[in-house]
């Protein structure tokens, strides 16, 4: 089969090195021919994901075609899937997940638990909304890993919100962060992968620090497990989802937000579940059975980025001594440049003793840095 994937980061480069295990020419479309996937795929195609034409011209001889980004271009995936081609996710579960707005109302809709929000279209709209702070304002379209999201605590914090469409919902006192992976094949069928808990870096708002499955007790699990399927349920798209919910200082559970697609909370799947998020969206492009989810140890990953101060060609320090660490997996993702809080890669470490995770993962903090002496 011809499948192909919408950007080359280093989601779409972990996806081809699980693709190698089965037979499938692989396309990929990005406009940076030096981007981690390039030189992975059979096909690389020089062109902008969010362009209609470069798109359906990508996409019309492919047998299935997947994402690695949500900022693609929706019309042209929608106009493929009108044509044959299958689109994982859907056109329509996109165009739902694309936008924090729509995806909120969905949630509604649906009777999804998710917090308390209100529409607003520009900073005047949003100065008459004090009574509702608390909150956290989130554009629409168009942020990405955590610039799109403010919080906004009091009066004095409204100036540094969005004046274009955005979503400001109450602020939850957050117990856990929870993202739960979902795979659904075209048949429908489902499987879930156990849920990761996260910790996140005030600074930069990226994930800093996971562990998998998550210290919940079974209660909560189920919850947790019943909502993230229903979710996905409701998109009725096949593909791989990534649930993030909030565990709240009640035990109540309300999702945050879905990615429709491979995600940086599932990447322990490689070495810690017996089928990864990326071995397992292979199974559902190539219309072969679903994967086991199962993990086969517990696991903690910990993201590599980009140190403060650092900003140009990147150079890694205290690489040998992660190396040498029992159970430590390091994933560098190719980028040859460094700046503040950039994705460089990770480290998933397995181990029995969820001591030994919190340990390794800290001692990997400490001495994985990523610089730059230009
Ligand atoms: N309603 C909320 N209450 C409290 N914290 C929140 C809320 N929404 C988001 N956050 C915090 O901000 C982070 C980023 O928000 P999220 O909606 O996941 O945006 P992103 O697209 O950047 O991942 C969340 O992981 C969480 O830590
Ligand atoms: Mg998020």
């Amino acid at each position: 089969m011809k499948i192909g994937i919408l950007g080359g980061g280093q989601l779409g480069r972990m996806l081809l090195q699980a693709g190698i295990n089965y037979v499938v020419d692989t396309y990929v479309l990005e406009n940076d021919e030096h981007c981690p996937a390039a030189h992975l795929c059979h096909h690389f195609i020089k062109g902008n994901i969010q362009d209609f034409e470069s798109v359906y011209n990508f996409g019309k001889h492919l047998d299935a075609i997947t994402i690695e980004i949500e900022s693609v271009n929706v019309d042209a995936l929608e106009k493929l899937e009108s044509e044959g081609v299958r689109v994982y996710p859907s056109s329509a579960a996109l165009r739902i997940i694309k936008n924090k707005v729509t995806q909120k109302q969905f949630y509604q809709q649906n009777q999804i638990p998710t917090s308390e929000f209100v529409i607003t279209n520009s900073l005047e709209e949003l100065k008459n909304k004090i009574n509702f702070l608390p909150a956290v304002h989130k554009l629409g379209e168009g942020g990405y890993d955590g610039k799109g999201v403010q919080l906004i605590k009091d009066e004095q914090d409204i100036e540094s919100g969005f004046s274009q469409t955005s979503v400001l919902e109450k602020m939850i006192l957050i117990q856990k962060e929870i993202a739960v992976i979902v795979a659904v094949n075209e048949k429908g069928e489902f499987a879930v992968y156990p849920p990761a808990e996260m910790v996140f870096d005030a600074r930069y708002n990226l994930l800093d620090y996971q562990i998998s499955p998550a210290i919940i007790s079974k209660e909560v699990f189920w919850k947790i497990e019943a909502i993230a399927i229903k979710v996905v349920k409701e998109l009725k798209s096949a593909g791989i989802f990534a649930v993030e919910l909030f565990v709240d200082k009640k035990n109540d559970i309300l999702v945050n937000e879905i990615a429709p697609r491979v995600h940086n909370s599932g990447h322990h799947s490689i070495e810690g579940n017996y089928s990864s998020q990326f071995d397992m969206l292979w199974r559902i492009l190539l219309q072969l059975p679903l994967g086991n989810t199962a993990p086969i140890l517990p696991s903690a990953i910990v993201n590599i980025v980009g140190e403060d101060g650092h900003v140009g060609k990147a150079v890694y320090e205290g690489l040998d001594e992660v190396l040498k660490m029992n159970n430590a997996f390091v994933h560098l993702y190719g980028k040859t440049h460094t700046k503040p809080g950039r994705k460089m890669g990770h480290v998933t470490i397995l181990a029995n003793e969820y001591s030994e995770l919190s340990h390794k993962a800290h001692k990997i903090k400490n001495v994985l840095k990523v610089v730059s002496y230009q």
